[in-house]
């Protein structure tokens, strides 16, 4: 039967206890349980960002310019301190978004537009040649936008291949990718190189930096080797980082930057043909809420470089103590050098998707990647909690399994 809305309004207990109820049946992140969709680095940081976020929750950053100058000065803010730790040149600009999947598809759009410009053709969509392990929203970006895909396989260490890269590219080529770090992965890319490639044929270089922005600048400053990702290189056109990720910020709040004003220029939507006079967007979105700008702001404050340092420390830790858990367990292995705080393993002695399917039988929430088949961990500081029950019961089903070889997986990756 389908819902209705009901004829009378209810009381907010009844409403708040439904809703309670129904989140019962709900994964338990809290305890570690869930490998990916929810970030935290502590408390006091939560609290931050919450009460920040309903400090603002009616206004709409839409209406920023016009009306809420301090939104206005708040997103300003954001995007100056995340281009100091990006070494955004003079002249460098940005903006937020609500996710990583809208940065990127305004960065794919500013690059198509400008394509357009400087080729003199108003039709021209070409191609993006990205790495295999790129995250989806590209080609969610490329389909809207009629872009051709290539995606290429990447090298043995798991990361792109910038010589097979270079090779896919041809005079239709708008745009190359690189990840710092990929989601299947968690490996950043050599974008030193890609970089390298892009200067030398002209192509526009966007870098995902959606996961590792505004984690990896800590991770390098205390002391972990992090390859050159933001406008160091000087390649780099355009780079996406969100701040409701790694930077502990209320979702739904990201950032894109373009180290060329001329070419951020090409990714706002101006549209002055209806009622109303000019509607100018940097945005896919409309309204955007208010309380996630003052929320990012709030936490960057509250936490300053020292506060994402020292999470930084918890965080890489934490990831050192799984990595040995897990190599300690007979026949599984860390796939590749993991760069943060995401992690693969797999096995060549037991089917890995069937450890995941025992795992998920007690109550752990799946990550798989197929290629090379591996069970995936997106980690922060809710995975600390659940670290020792993890890697036991991870002991236990690669025992079950091995006692059971003949037992086939029916569990699929799925994001
Ligand atoms: C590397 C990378 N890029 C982009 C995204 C998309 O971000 P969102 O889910 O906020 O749209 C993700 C999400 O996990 C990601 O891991």
């Amino acid at each position: 039967m389908r819902t209705k809305l009901p004829e009378q309004g209810r009381g907010r207990q009844a409403v708040f206890d439904q809703m309670r109820d129904m989140a019962k049946s709900d994964a338990d992140w809290r305890h570690g349980r869930v490998p990916l969709y929810v970030f935290k680095a502590n408390d006091d940081v939560t609290a931050v960002g919450r009460d920040a976020f309903f400090e603002f929750f009616a206004e709409n950053a839409l209406g920023a310019k016009r009306a809420f100058g301090s939104l206005k000065r708040m997103e300003d803010e954001v995007v100056a301190m995340a281009l100091d730790l990006f070494h955004g040149p003079e002249g460098a600009v940005g903006n937020m978004t609500t996710g990583g999947s809208e940065s990127i598809f305004m960065a794919v759009r500013a690059c198509r537009e400008w394509n357009r410009a400087r080729r003199k053709s108003a039709r021209h969509t070409g191609n993006m040649v990205i790495p295999f392990s790129a995250h989806p929203a590209f080609t969610k970006a490329a389909r809207t936008m009629d872009i051709e895909v290539r995606r290429i396989p990447l090298a043995a260490d798991l990361r792109a291949d910038p010589a097979a890269m270079a090779a896919a590219v041809d005079d239709d080529t708008i745009l190359l990718v690189g990840s710092a770090p990929c989601f299947p992965h968690g490996v950043i890319d050599p974008i030193a190189e890609i970089g390298e490639i892009a200067q030398r044929l002209g192509i526009w270089l966007h870098v995902d930096a959606c996961v590792g922005g505004y984690v990896a600048p800590f991770v390098r400053m205390i002391g972990y080797p992090v390859p050159d990702f933001d406008f160091v290189v000087p390649g780099v056109s355009s780079i996406s980082a969100d701040l409701h990720k790694f930077g502990f910020c209320p979702k739904p709040a990201s950032t894109v930057f373009y180290r060329d004003p001329e070419q951020a220029k090409y990714q706002v939507f101006n549209i002055d043909d209806w009622p109303n006079g000019l509607f100018s967007t940097p945005t896919l979105t409309g309204t955007r809420p208010g309380g996630a700008v003052a929320a990012a702001w709030a936490t960057m404050q509250f936490l300053g470089v020292s506060g994402y340092c020292e999470i930084a420390r918890n965080l890489m830790t934490m990831r050192d103590n799984y990595v040995k858990g897990i190599n300690e367990i007979e026949g599984l292995h860390v796939w590749g050098k993991p760069h943060v705080s995401i992690l693969t393993f797999g096995s060549e002695e037991v089917d890995i998707f069937r450890v995941a399917e025992v795992m998920s039988g007690k109550g752990w929430v799946p990550g798989l990647v197929r290629k090379p088949p591996a069970m995936h961990q997106m980690m922060s500081m809710f995975h600390e909690v659940g670290r020792e029950a993890y890697l036991a019961d991870l002991r236990a089903a690669v025992g079950v399994v091995r006692q059971e070889p003949k037992t086939k997986a029916t569990i699929k990756a799925t994001y």
